[in-house]
């Protein structure tokens, strides 16, 4: 970790970033757009490298209105054959960084029948049914406690924050508990019946082990969800990972200013 820390805070002249925000599938535009330092993450020090096609993988460091943010642009998944502990390692990063509020986004399938495509949900609570954890494995007490607390991982006043800033910039947006599998085949449509019958809203295959980590770590956690299709059962039609990729571009304005307007309040 020291090792990350040091050569990160070399690279940036010491940029002190109070905001983190992991950038899902299609929706890395804001790191291209705001960036005064990147690092791909094949020269971090202890970073597992992206290998899914619309996620770049790397580390972006900017001012955005007024607030000093990193962003990952695109981050890594279980699926991609990496370990939780892996994949959640950018986290403790931020948190060793200074960073105090994560904002985690993705690309998501609908299971709530009213969400429809390019539609953004404010996650509210998650269900991990990925078959594993990112805090399995011995604990560090000094960044976490063994058994953490889950009542409030998505913190409300985030929540209530993000809810205002949608309704001052007329978005629509939606509420919802976001469901994680571990991928990477999508759902069939038994399994979406049951994600349904079981209180998921959207079901994706990344953010829960992230908020899992940002939790035990006591980062203040917002979870943003494009929803990108609706999901298997209900469409009718066939899932490709492009229609996710595009979808996700064509709400990419509007989550956009949804981000810059959160920032400004936050
Ligand atoms: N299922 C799982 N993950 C996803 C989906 C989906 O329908 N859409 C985008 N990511």
């Amino acid at each position: 970790m020291q090792n990350t820390v040091n050569f990160i805070k070399e690279k940036t002249h010491n940029f002190q970033p109070e905001i983190g925000i992991i950038l899902g599938s299609g929706l890395g535009e804001l790191a291209d757009e705001y960036c005064d330092y990147a690092i791909p993450y094949t020269q971090i020090p202890h970073f597992v490298q992206s290998t899914v096609q619309g996620h770049k993988g790397r580390l972006v460091f900017a001012d955005i209105s007024g607030k000093k943010v990193v962003m990952m642009q695109g981050r890594n998944h279980f699926y991609e054959g990496h370990t939780m502990q892996e994949i959640t390692y950018p986290v403790k990063v931020m948190k060793a960084l200074g960073v105090k509020t994560l904002i985690l986004t993705n690309a998501a399938g609908a299971v709530n029948e009213s969400f429809k495509p390019a539609d953004l949900m404010i996650i509210t609570d998650h269900i991990n049914f990925m078959g594993a954890n990112p805090l399995t494995g011995t604990n560090d007490n000094t960044m976490g406690e063994r058994f953490p607390d889950m009542s409030e991982v998505y913190k409300k006043h985030l929540i209530d924050l993000a809810k205002k800033c949608a309704g001052d910039l007329n978005i629509d947006i939606k509420e919802g508990v976001y469901w994680a599998n571990s991928g990477p085949s999508y759902e069939t449509p038994a399994e979406i019946k049951m994600v349904r019958k079981l209180g998921g809203d959207a079901v994706g295959m990344s953010t829960v082990p992230e908020a899992i980590v940002a939790n035990y770590c006591s980062l203040n956690v917002l979870g943003i969800s494009c929803i990108t299709n609706a999901a298997s059962s209900d469409s009718g039609k066939k899932l490709s990972h492009e229609e996710v990729i595009e979808a996700a571009a064509n709400a990419k304005t509007k989550f956009k200013s949804l981000i810059l307007e959160i920032l400004k309040k936050i």
